[in-house]
């Protein structure tokens, strides 16, 4: 195979052919400087009018951005560039000529990039941030690997919802009513007990009118499950996965973070143990600083803003009231006001990243919740009847991808996070 700029190290010194665009270009009257890529990272091709000849160097200079060629060169070390290397231009087969790419080094408006996602990604911080978001999947992968997690692929057309009624996304399924799945989770816990330790990774959906920062239409969720697991040792495996994806991303994507202008300092403060504090606390706390909340009421962004802002690691808020969380939750046998639950909150206000608990184990009173939250027994029989046959305590939780990415990057907005991102006004491209 023909090498990519991310193997050029393997050849020095050595006359390669590469597949590339141009990113970007100047030149002078006897030296051209072509910001090449490949997809697998940038690299600067020197083009001297003296040694190629005059044919050649007119070519060079004439080439527009995003055309796609054939570069042959001489790769050749160099400590100014960020990749290490250059390459000493020696011949050049245009393939395709691109003529007006929209998108041009100058300044675009928000609208007009996300109308062009499908060449924006090609640009180096769309692209840096895609690829961190490969390296937080490639990481999951490894860590729930080494802790032998199961794979398990929860479906994505369902007739149960885990996550409450009011988002759900609507489709049919022939001449029954189906939803869009929210969360894997409760096919995860049937999957718990007969693979013990499981996780999944896919595309979640949930139609939340809401416009902010934080919310997709459509997201990834990363769902580990775990048997035999209780709250506590749940809480443990959440800061010991953040961690590990933490670490990957800093050891494996320096050209990227750096793309990114990203403080690499506040993400090798990511190391467990992170803190916690109960919602009680947090409610203390946030009265203490002049918020309007009572006890029972939701966390929202400001709230979680507020609470990460005291902390440079992400903070586990524990024991939320019942009330405000779903229907599977196990109640604290020491308070049943409140749940064995906690959500993660990112530091930098990247706000909640994880969602977990340990479940409900017994029969009895998972099937009170049922009723009480008017969920239709028949449809969720099957789940009941994981409590029927060797039940045990069991926890799990759901790492929103996005989030996670948005805060490993540190930019603004989870919209540049995925490659596609569906949104309340966006279905295209
Ligand atoms: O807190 P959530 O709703 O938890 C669940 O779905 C559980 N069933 C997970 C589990 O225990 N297996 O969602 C989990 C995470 C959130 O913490 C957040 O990071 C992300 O999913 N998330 C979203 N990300 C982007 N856009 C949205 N609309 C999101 N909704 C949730
Ligand atoms: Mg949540």
């Amino acid at each position: 195979m023909k090498p990519t700029i991310e193997q050029i190290s393997r050849h020095v010194d050595q006359t390669i052919t590469l597949g590339c665009w141009l990113a970007n270009k100047r030149s002078s009257g006897k030296i051209a400087f072509l910001q090449l890529r490949d997809g697998t990272g940038f690299i600067q091709g020197i083009v001297v009018k003296s040694d190629v000849g005059e044919e050649l160097f007119q070519k060079a200079k004439g080439l527009t951005q995003e055309s796609s060629m054939y570069v042959e060169g001489v790769v050749k070390t160099d400590e100014r560039s960020p990749s290490g290397f250059e390459l000493q231009v020696t011949g050049l087969e245009i393939i395709h000529e691109a003529v007006d790419y929209p998108i041009t080094p100058k300044e675009h408006g928000t609208e007009f990039l996300m109308d062009h996602r499908h060449l924006w990604m090609r640009s180096k911080k769309q692209h840096a941030i895609l690829r961190i978001r490969n390296e937080i999947i490639r990481a999951t992968y490894a860590f729930f690997d080494k802790e032998g997690f199961v794979k398990i692929d929860p479906p994505i057309l369902t007739g149960n919802s885990a996550e409450g009624t009011t988002n759900l996304f609507h489709t049919k399924y022939f001449d029954e009513n189906a939803y869009l799945s929210q969360s894997g989770q409760l096919y995860l816990e049937a999957a718990a007990m007969a693979f013990n330790r499981v996780f999944s990774f896919g595309p979640t959906f949930r139609a939340e009118k809401s416009k902010t920062r934080r919310h997709l239409i459509e997201f990834w969720m990363i769902e580990p499950e775990m048997a035999f697991t209780d709250h506590e040792e749940s809480l443990q495996i959440q800061e010991q996965y953040v961690s590990h994806i933490a670490k990957s991303v800093i050891d494996h994507c320096p050209l990227e973070l750096e793309a990114l202008d990203r403080d690499i300092t506040k993400l090798q403060q990511i190391q467990a143990p992170f803190p916690r504090l109960t919602y009680d606390e947090a409610i203390v706390f946030l009265r203490g600083q002049g918020f309007d909340i009572a006890w029972g009421e939701d966390l929202g962004a400001p709230h979680e803003t507020a609470i990460a802002e005291s902390y440079d690691k992400p903070v586990f808020i524990t024991h939320y009231p019942l009330g405000i969380k779903s229907f599977y939750m196990k109640p604290d046998p020491e308070n049943p006001e409140v749940a064995l639950c906690a959500d993660l909150i990112a530091p930098e206000g990247y706000g909640e990243i994880i969602g977990g608990s340990q479940r409900i184990d017994d029969f009895e009173l998972l099937e009170q919740r049922f009723e009480e939250h008017g969920l239709s027994e028949d449809a969720y029989r099957w789940y009941l009847e994981l409590r029927q046959y060797g039940s045990v305590p069991h926890s799990g939780f759901g790492l929103g991808l996005e989030r996670t990415v948005a805060w490993m990057s540190g930019i603004e907005h989870v919209r540049e996070t995925i490659p596609f991102p569906r949104l309340l006004n966006r279905l295209y491209p």
